[in-house]
Parts: C-alpha cells; structure tokens; sequence
C-alpha cells in the first residue's frame, strides 16, 4: 500500500525499467516509462537515498525474431543493431543509468539457468503436452508474435501471446482462436507438443497477499489483484524457437523470453557491481534484505511483473519487488501505438533531429498527467505546455530576476530570506516529498510551476524596476529574495529539465554540473552574497509555430500513408489458387441449397453452433464454428450452400453430417458469412 513515510530511506533502492525490445528505435511510447523512472531517481538523489538505476534491451523472443527475418539479418545481427541505438538514445535525453546491459549477455545466461534451476529443484516445474500451432506453409511452429488469431477473452484482433488491440492480456499458447500464420496469412494447425510449466496456480495465495502490500501505483496491483479472483493458470515457459536461452535438461526448447528479460534487471544490476569493483554488491537488491526493487513498467506489462515476476523470484528464493509504478499508455490523437497504423512519434527522427531540447519532451511525459493515466500524445498540447508554463511562469521568472540582479548589481546583493517566502519553500518540498511517496510526478511539476508563480507575484508586487530608483539597499533585498526563489526551482526543475537547470545555475554564479547533487533541502539555503552572477540568456523558448505545423504534418501524414497502404493489402493478401483438380473430382462435390430450421448454441463450446437443416431429402444436423460471428437467431431461417456429401466428422462431441460453405471477407480476415441462396428451394443443387 502507499504509505506517505517510504521516501526518504536509509534502505538502498534499485529503480529499474521495461527492458525495450532491441527490435527497434526508440519511440515516446517508451518515454512514459523512461522519463518519469529518471525523474524519480535524479528526486531520490535530492533527498539523499542510496539509489541504483539499472536497464537494459530485451534481446530475446519474437519480437526481435520478427525484425530479423523482416531486415534479412541474423536475429543477433539484429539485436545488436537496436540495442547500440537505444543505447545510444538514452543519454540524448538526459536518461542516464548506473547500467544498461542486455539479456544475451553470459550474466544474464548464467542467471537464469541458476534461477530456472532453483524453480526445477523446488518443484515449481513440470512438463505437459499442449497444441500449439504450426505453420505447414513456412514449416514450422509459429508461437507468440508469428501468429495471429482472435483473443479468447475479448474477441479482438491478437498477437499469439498478447490482446494487443483488446483488453490486453497476456495468452497462453494454444489459446488464440482462429489462428493464422502471421508470416504467410495461411490458417495455422494445432501440433502436439511437450513444454514446460511454472505451477503459478500453488502460488495463487501468495501472489494474493503479495499485491496487497506492494508498494507502487493501484492500477497495477488492482488489475493485477482481478487477475488473480479469476484463478492463475500454470504459466507456459517454453517455446518451440531455436532463439533464446535453451531449457535446461531439453535442447529442442527455449524459455519464453518473459523468462529471461526481467531476469535481465538482476544480471545488469550483476554488471553494474562488477563495474564498480564491488560484484557482491548486487545481492544488497536482490537478495533477502532491506534493499528496495522498484519496477517502472507500462500498463500493458502488468501481469508479467505483478503476477509471473514475483512469483519466479518467490520460487527461486530472492527479494520480492517493493514497488510496482505503471504508467498509463501513450497514444496518438486517441489511437493505441501502432507502427502498422501510423501512430507512431519516433524521438530521434521526430523530435532530436527537428533540433527539439529533449528536456521538454521530459517535462511534458512526467508532468501531463497522472502517472496511472493514459497520456493522449498530441503536439498541440505540447506546445502548450513549453509556451504556458515552461516559457511564460518559469523561464520569465528566473530571467527576469537574474537579468535584473546582473544589470544593476552583478553579483548576489545583501539580504535575508523572507519568511513568507521560506514557508512557501519549505511547504514545496513537503509537497515534492509527498508526491514522490506516491509516485506522481504531476504533482512534483504542479508544485514546482507554483513556486515560479509565487516568484512571478513577488517579483510584480515589489516592483525593483522603481525601487532601484530610489533605494538601492531595498531593491538588494528583493533581489536576494528573486534569487534566493531562482535557486530553489533551478534545484527543483532539476529532475526534469537536467540541462536548462545547470544553465539557471551557472548563471547564478555556480559549477553547472554540482546541480545534480544538490538536494531538496538546499532549496532553503538562499545563495551567498557576493556570488558573481553570470549574464542570463533564456534557458528556454516557445515552439516556432511553424515547426509545430510540420510535425503535425508528419503524423497525419503517415497515418494516411498507412491507411493507404493497407487498403491495397487487401488484393495482395489473397490467398492463391490452389493446385488444379480434375473434372470428374469436381463432380463429386454435391452442393445443395439448405433451409437453418433451427439453430442453437453448443454448450461450453464458444465457438460453435448446432443446425437443423431442409436439405430437400431430410433434414440433417449439422455443426458449424460460426458461434464467435453469429447469434443464432441470425442465422435461422436462411437458406445458404451446404456441401451434403462431406464424410460424418464429430465437432465438439456431436456428429456433423455436412458443411456450410461460406466465405471469407477479403478485408476482414476471419470474418465468415454462409453463401446464402434466400428463396430458392432447400434441395436445389449447385455446380
Ligand atoms: N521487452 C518488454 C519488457 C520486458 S521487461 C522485463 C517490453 N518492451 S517494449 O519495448 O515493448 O516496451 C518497453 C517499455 O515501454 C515497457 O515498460 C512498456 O510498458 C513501455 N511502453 C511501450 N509502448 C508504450 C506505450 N505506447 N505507452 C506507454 N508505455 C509503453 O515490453
Ligand atoms: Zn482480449
């Protein structure tokens, strides 16, 4: 639970984030998780915690699978593409961790083959023989991202492991319906096959009371905790992939990369104590103790990091997490992300090559909104928010004081805090440390812009520029005040717009990189008299407007091109003719008008429905999967194709003599709808 007394801590803490998929560049989805677990950090540090901050690019999985085989490169090649790049992206936004390592690294093998082990000596695994799909066209199993199909929960297009487009859950292999080879398009077919399985159901109890007391946001743990009243099912940690970390005791199996990537954050923390000449110091974290873990995660991971994650670390016996922080999603203009769709903002080509300062792009994700909630990306709002607030409240009033105190004294004048103005300081960092307790960067940035507006009315209600007319030790005093306010926020605005704080604080006569040590308590330490202060140029400018007519450009722009480019999909996505067949084969096919007399649902099986059917000779059962398109009063009554000499199969238990012919909607695949022939009597034979 949130308790308001977490932060500050003597305990160490270890902040981690969601390992990016080294499958591609860096996007503002990313940021939510990215920049808020930065800002964080940098605000532990100003209250002197011992604080860690360790990442690393996911490297394993299909996600990486699926660009290797889109680029023509070697799955290695191109995870070391990606992560170089990411790698590299980080820093131009200021995001700097102690670590970032990757999840193919020997650490990262050797940890996971030492946890995996632990869960098979506990007795947490077992093996069972499942159906997962296979793909006869590419000849091989597809699992995860290489098929498509519809989510059994919710009905919406998913990915094999993931409602991606729907209510986002995690699914299980096997489970998809009306799966299809997401390579070629072709209908996958079930195999049977032997993999492995952590017990999560023996953990059911654990997990329970384990979300009750996490520390973190509530969406996480609530999501997580309704999860749980629905029963856990023992969770699948193979994969039949020849890409990943081997299972250990079966070479034809890798684990599923959720295996392996959090096991990332222990192995780069691993790095890290290496790095720094002390290798035990990793065990501070991560071993049983009062070392704090700290997960910044997105909303969509939830369930990897509430539920599979802790119990992983519960079954090989390591520290639990502390905190689980999900941020809300970032979409655009209201969309979910989608490259496919053209919902993407991608940071280096849209935003660090248009010359943007990357520290707005950090203000705007960590102080849009709630932490929980989702973030609606637009520039317009962006733009907003750097002209309103940044550019109007902030920059004008640290300017304007400093600009001031250069012209007509040059150095910090002579003077004593003001009291009014020290209680608003100290009623700041109670604010900042509250919020911090409860993971709201928000409200951190509220408080913050608060302190510039009490600067701005200060610096209005005392009017130096009249004072300095007449009494030059008056006009010192305010002065000292402006700059006392001006030191204060160049500590605060730290966090999030790191470089434009060592700009105010140079100016005010310091070594611009000590900002990053300062702490909030310094905030109530007016600055020295007699500091050289150092000619001001403002550290931040409005958004040219013709700037932000083009990057609004580009969005619409690629989403048309999107839309364009996938409704001419349609032709190329046709299946192709098959193989030609004979006459006389053709003959034997008896298709024949039918009249659905009556049509109901099968008991527990979703997805069919039983047809009583005027074939014109006799009225046939027949069963047909159409029960996920079609309630059956539907499809009573009409008259469609069957095909009436079809061999007796038995569907979900019930002898079906016959099929309906239907057909598939070329722009909607998987949608089926029967060939209806209304009016013409049942018995009528086609050809
Ligand atoms: N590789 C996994 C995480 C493994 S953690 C052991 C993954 N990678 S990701 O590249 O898809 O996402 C990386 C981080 O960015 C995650 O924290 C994820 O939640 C976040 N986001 C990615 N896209 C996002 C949005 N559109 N909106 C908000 N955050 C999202 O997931
Ligand atoms: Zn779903």
């Amino acid at each position: 639970m949130i308790k308001l007394n977490n932060y500050p801590t003597k305990d160490p803490v270890l902040v981690t984030c969601g390992l990016p998929y080294a499958s591609g560049q860096m996007h503002i989805g990313h940021l939510r998780t990215y920049v808020p677990a930065d800002v964080f950090v940098r605000l532990l540090k100003k209250m002197r915690v011992d604080v860690t901050f360790v990442c690393g690019s996911d490297t394993h999985g299909t996600p990486v699978l699926v660009k290797a085989e889109e680029e023509g490169l070697t799955p290695k090649e191109t995870y070391q593409k990606y992560h170089k790049i990411l790698a590299d992206t980080f820093p131009k936004l200021n995001i700097f961790f102690d670590n970032y390592a990757h999840t193919d690294t020997d650490e990262n093998k050797h940890r996971t083959l030492q946890i995996v082990q632990t869960l098979i000596d506990n007795g947490h695994i077992y093996a069972k023989e499942i159906e997962t799909p296979f793909c006869d066209t590419c000849g091989r199993s597809q699992p995860d991202r290489f098929v498509r199909g519809e989510c059994p929960y919710c009905g919406k297009d998913a990915r094999g492991d993931e409602c991606d487009q729907g209510c986002g859950r995690y699914l299980e292999p096997g489970l998809i319906l009306n799966p299809r080879c997401a390579v070629c398009d072709n209908p996958t077919r079930p195999i049977t096959r032997k993999h492995q399985f952590l017990k999560l159901s023996a953990f059911e109890d654990f997990i329970g009371d384990f979300l009750k007391n996490v520390d973190g946001t509530k969406n996480a743990r609530n999501f997580a905790l309704g999860w749980v009243k629905e029963g856990l099912r023992d969770w699948c940690i193979t994969r039949d992939l020849d890409w990943g970390i081997k299972f250990p005791g079966d070479d034809s199996l890798v684990l599923y990369v959720w295996v392996d990537a959090p096991i990332g954050y222990m192995s780069s923390t691993e790095q890290w104590a290496k790095k720094i000449g002390k290798p035990k110091e990793w065990e501070k974290f991560w071993k049983p103790g009062n070392g704090r873990l700290v997960h910044y995660i997105g909303l969509d991971i939830v369930q990897h990091h509430c539920i599979f994650w802790p119990a992983m670390l519960k079954g090989s016996d390591y520290n639990l997490p502390f905190a689980i922080v999900a941020s809300g999603m970032v979409k655009i203009e209201g969309h979910n992300f989608s490259r496919g769709r053209g919902y993407v903002v991608w940071v280096q080509e849209d935003y660090l090559d248009r010359g943007l300062d990357p520290d707005y792009l950090r203000y705007y994700i960590a102080s849009y909104t709630s932490q929980t909630k989702d973030l609606d990306f637009s520039w317009d709002a962006f733009a907003d928010k750097v002209n309103n607030e940044l550019v109007a409240t902030l920059g004008n009033f640290l300017y304007r004081g400093i600009h001031f105190t250069h012209k007509h004294f040059g150095e910090v004048p002579k003077g004593t805090l003001d009291s009014k103005l020290k209680k608003e300081l100290e009623k700041a960092i109670e604010t900042i440390t509250n919020a911090v307790n409860e993971y709201e960067l928000k409200k951190v940035a509220d408080e913050v812009l608060r302190i510039a507006a009490v600067g701005n009315e200060y610096f209005q209600s005392q009017q130096p520029w009249k004072l300095v007319k007449e009494d030059m030790e008056k006009t010192g005093e305010v002065l000292f005040n402006a700059l006392a306010l001006a030191k204060a926020l160049a500590i605060f605005i730290e966090p999030f717009l790191p470089s434009a704080a060592e700009e105010i604080w140079a100016q005010l006569g310091n070594e611009a990189a000590t900002i990053h040590e300062s702490l909030l308590d310094d905030a109530l330490t007016p600055p020295v008299v007699g500091t050289k202060i150092i000619k001001p140029k403002p550290v931040i400018s409005k958004i040219d407007e013709d700037l932000l007519a083009e990057l609004k450009e580009i969005i619409s722009n690629r989403v048309a091109a999107a839309s364009a480019a996938q409704s001419s999909e349609v032709e190329i996505k046709l299946a192709p003719i098959k193989e030609t067949i004979s006459f006389d084969d053709f003959q034997k096919i008896d298709l024949r008008a039918g009249k659905i007399l009556t049509c109901e649902k099968v008991p527990k099986k979703d997805r069919l429905l039983l047809l009583e059917v005027d074939i014109g000779t006799e009225t046939r059962t027949i069963v047909t999967g159409l029960a996920d398109q079609y309630k059956p009063e539907e499809l009573t009554g009409m008259t469609a194709l069957f095909l009436v000499n079809l061999e007796t199969k038995k569907i979900g238990g019930i002898e079906s003599h016959g099929m309906v012919i239907a057909i598939e909607k070329g722009d909607e695949p998987g949608r089926w709808l029967p060939v209806t022939v209304d009016g013409v009597p049942p018995g009528s034979k086609a050809a």
